[in-house]
C-alpha cells in the first residue's frame, strides 16, 4: 500500500485589507510543496484573494474582526478553508450567482463566487447570520499529469506479478 502524503497549515490574521497579500502568497508557500505549474498557483492566489477580501469587506464590513485559513495537503490535492465571525449570508445560492452583489455601489462586480468556483475544482459555501461564513476550496495538482511515483508503482506490481 502507498502511504498518502498529508500536511496542514493554519493562519490567523486580523481582517485588513493589508493582509489579504499576506494570505494569498502563505498559502501559495503552502502549496508550493506540491510542486505546482505556475497556473494553479496564480489560480489558488486568485481563489483565496476573493475568499479573503469577501472576509474583509462584506463579512466584517471593514471592521475589526479575525479571519481564518485551513489549509490541508491530501496526496496531490489541497484544501482551503477560510472563515471569518461576521455577519454571514442570508441566502447562499443567491450570493454565489454570476454578477450578483450586495455593494454594487462600491465597485463590486459580484464575480468573487464564480472566480472562486472556475479557479478551483471544488467550493462550498457554509454561513449563519450572524455567525460567520465558511468557504472550503479544493484543487487537484496537476490532476492530467501522469505521476512519477504511479508509473514506479505501476512497475512494482508488474515486478511482483511475474
Ligand atoms: N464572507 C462573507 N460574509 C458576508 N457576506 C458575504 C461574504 N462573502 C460574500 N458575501 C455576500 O455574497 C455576495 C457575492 O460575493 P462575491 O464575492 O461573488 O461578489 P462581491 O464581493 O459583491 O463582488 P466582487 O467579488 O466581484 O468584488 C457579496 O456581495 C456579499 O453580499
Ligand atoms: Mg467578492
Amino acid at each position: 500500500m502507498k502511504n498518502i502524503y498529508e500536511n496542514e497549515m493554519k493562519l490567523e490574521f486580523v481582517s485588513k485589507s493589508n493582509n489579504e497579500a499576506f494570505a494569498r502568497i502563505s498559502v501559495a508557500a503552502f502549496a508550493a510543496q506540491l510542486d505546482p505549474t505556475i497556473e494553479e498557483i496564480s489560480d489558488i492566489k486568485t481563489a483565496v484573494s476573493e475568499a479573503v477580501t469577501n472576509a474583509i469587506v462584506h463579512g466584517y464590513e471593514n471592521k475589526e474582526g479575525t479571519v481564518k485559513i485551513i489549509c490541508k495537503i491530501i496526496g496531490n490535492s489541497i484544501t482551503i478553508e477560510i472563515s471569518d465571525s461576521g455577519k454571514g449570508i442570508e441566502d447562499v445560492e443567491k450570493a454565489k450567482r454570476p454578477l450578483y452583489t450586495s455593494k454594487p455601489n462600491l465597485e463590486r462586480s459580484g464575480m468573487g463566487f464564480t472566480i472562486m468556483e472556475n479557479f478551483m475544482d471544488d467550493m462550498n459555501v457554509e454561513s449563519i447570520v450572524g455567525l460567520g461564513t465558511k468557504v472550503t476550496m479544493k484543487k487537484m495538482i496537476k490532476k492530467d499529469e501522469i505521476r512519477e511515483e504511479d508509473i514506479t508503482e505501476v512497475l512494482n506490481q508488474i515486478s511482483k506479478e511475474n
